[in-house]
């Protein structure tokens, strides 16, 4: 049943068509919109959970997830320049694989761009805590006066009560998007601008104060076994959550002027860049202070975000204790006021983050709404704006309370899988669109194509099985709760099936 119901792509071009988005974005643009989603918490706050998973070994695991990414995003860029139209993942589903199944990856989605945005907020009160912290405001107060109480520092789980910043940062960038997109895009581009020039300041200190010796032992943990979620392969699997969102820019297709060149070049292009800056920081990070893993009293690595692992950080200044790592190092490395412009520069640019992550998700769940497997109500647009709102809304909502309650690698996990899932769907996908529809013109296609896309099906799956138990257990539930959904509402609502689709 859930291979049934095969929506023609020719209709799904045209239903865009009738119910459009304003076509308003550029080449540039959607690079910046790509840079703007991918760097982030990743590699400002979860470099200290990869260090911790895989010791020096990070930087193998940097580019197994970076190797995965550009895989996926190969197949990604044939099925978005096919298909120019919002809901990525989910809109070519529907169009290769049949409704059911692509109901289970806008589902999946979810757990791609609302808990990703969440993980961002998550990491950005990270960096403002530890700001309020370090600031003495040029003299003007004493330093930690301005310190949020511990209780509203971080959510429940993570030694606090509620992560009063995570929450607050996502409704306001909620606001930013109920107010429209070009106006949101503008920012974004100063706040892409802000982040590398931070990685830059990093790399230009970091790399050359890198000493051979901390690079010894180099796989403490060695490479990890599947749902083990420590090793390297365990780490590739949690820092590949600092790749998620170059996807973010086939989303905005149905935005985009001459979308069947502009989005194989947004979606590679950043991507490119995003990786080059990874690999960089990460050898200056692992180079420069070390990054050894804190062992149990049995002499294993401790699991982040773990009681045990948070007391045994209490007395120590090791990299991968920190909630701000890149700031951390600067300031082990003895430049503070760098380290502290460092942290300020995260503070500036990881919203531009939170902004794409909900953008993409208000625009999959808006394409859901136009194929009637949502309630149609949802799709309105503002009358002023033209924006979305009641789904920018309610995800905004729901985004703000997942950041006030989660700890942010629980978070990034969980985002993990259901991106991992996506891709997965998107390159079989690709395969089977080339077997059924080999006449069809694809403005860009994925070269080896029965290569790369095995290849890129075989990469997804390696770090989906080294994601942890209880993170795939999450994942299972919530595929099962959305097939509930998908039983009681869409199945019986969907316009194709019905054959009522509003004109
Ligand atoms: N890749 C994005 C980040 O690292 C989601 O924050």
């Amino acid at each position: 049943m859930l291979f049934k119901r095969v929506k023609p792509l020719d209709q799904i071009l045209a239903t865009a068509e009738k119910k459009s988005l304003v076509r308003q974005l550029g080449p540039v643009q959607l690079t910046l919109m790509g840079v703007g989603a991918i760097i982030g918490t990743g590699i400002f706050v979860l470099t200290a959970e990869a260090g911790q998973k895989a010791g020096p070994g990070m930087m193998i695991a940097f580019v197994i997830a970076a190797v995965v990414c550009g895989l996926a995003a190969l197949a990604y860029a044939e099925l978005a320049s096919m298909v120019p139209v919002s809901g990525s993942a989910y809109t070519y589903t529907y169009g290769v694989l049949g409704e059911g199944l692509a109901w289970v990856v806008g589902w999946a989605l979810v757990l791609e761009y609302a808990i990703a945005a969440g993980t961002v907020a998550v990491g950005w009160s990270g960096y403002m805590n530890g700001l309020l912290l370090h600031t003495n405001l040029f003299g003007l107060v004493s330093p930690g006066a301005l310190a949020l109480p511990e209780a509203l520092r971080s959510g429940p789980y993570a030694g606090g009560s509620f992560n009063l910043l995570a929450f607050l940062i996502s409704l306001v960038i909620t606001w930013l998007l109920v107010m429209g997109t070009s106006k949101s895009a503008k920012v974004n581009a100063v706040l892409v601008a802000i982040k590398i020039m931070a990685l830059t300041a990093f790399i230009i200190i970091a790399v050359p104060a890198v000493q051979d010796a901390n690079f010894e032992p180099f796989l403490p943990n060695g490479w990890g076994s599947p749902l083990g979620g420590i090793g390297v392969l365990g780490a590739a699997a949690s820092i590949f959550f600092a790749y998620v969102g170059f996807d973010a820019v086939s989303t905005a297709a149905e935005e985009t002027k001459n979308p069947n060149r502009n989005i194989p070049i947004g979606l590679i292009g950043s991507l490119a860049i995003c990786t080059i800056f990874y690999l960089l920081v990460g050898y200056g990070a692992v180079g420069s202070v070390g990054s050894q893993p804190m062992l149990g009293p049995d002499g294993l690595a401790l699991h982040p975000g773990t009681p045990e692992m948070a007391a045994a950080c209490q007395a120590t200044d090791a990299l991968v204790c920190s909630k701000e790592p890149l700031a951390h190092v600067m300031r082990l490395l003895g430049f503070n006021k760098l380290g502290n412009l460092i942290g300020l520069a995260a503070v500036l640019a990881l919203p531009s983050v939170i902004l794409v992550m909900i953008y993409g998700q208000t625009r999959i769940f808006f394409t859901m709404s136009r194929d009637g497997l949502l309630p149609p109500s949802l799709s309105k647009l503002h009358p002023r704006y033209h924006t979305p709102h009641v789904l920018t809304i309610i995800t905004g909502i729901a985004v703000s309370l997942f950041a006030a309650t989660f700890p942010v690698g629980v978070l990034a996990d969980i985002t993990n899988s259901g991106t991992l899932f996506a891709f997965m769907m998107v390159s079989v996908g690709v395969m089977v669109l080339r077997v059924r529809q080999p006449e069809r013109p694809r403005p860009f296609r994925t070269p080896f194509v029965w290569f790369i896309c095995p290849l890129a099906v075989l990469g997804c799956l390696l770090l989906f099985f080294n994601l942890g138990l209880y993170t795939l257990l999450l994942f299972f539930s919530w595929a099962i709760v959305g097939l509930v959904v998908y039983y009681l509402y869409g199945y019986r609502k969907s316009y194709l099936a019905n054959g009522n689709e509003p004109g």
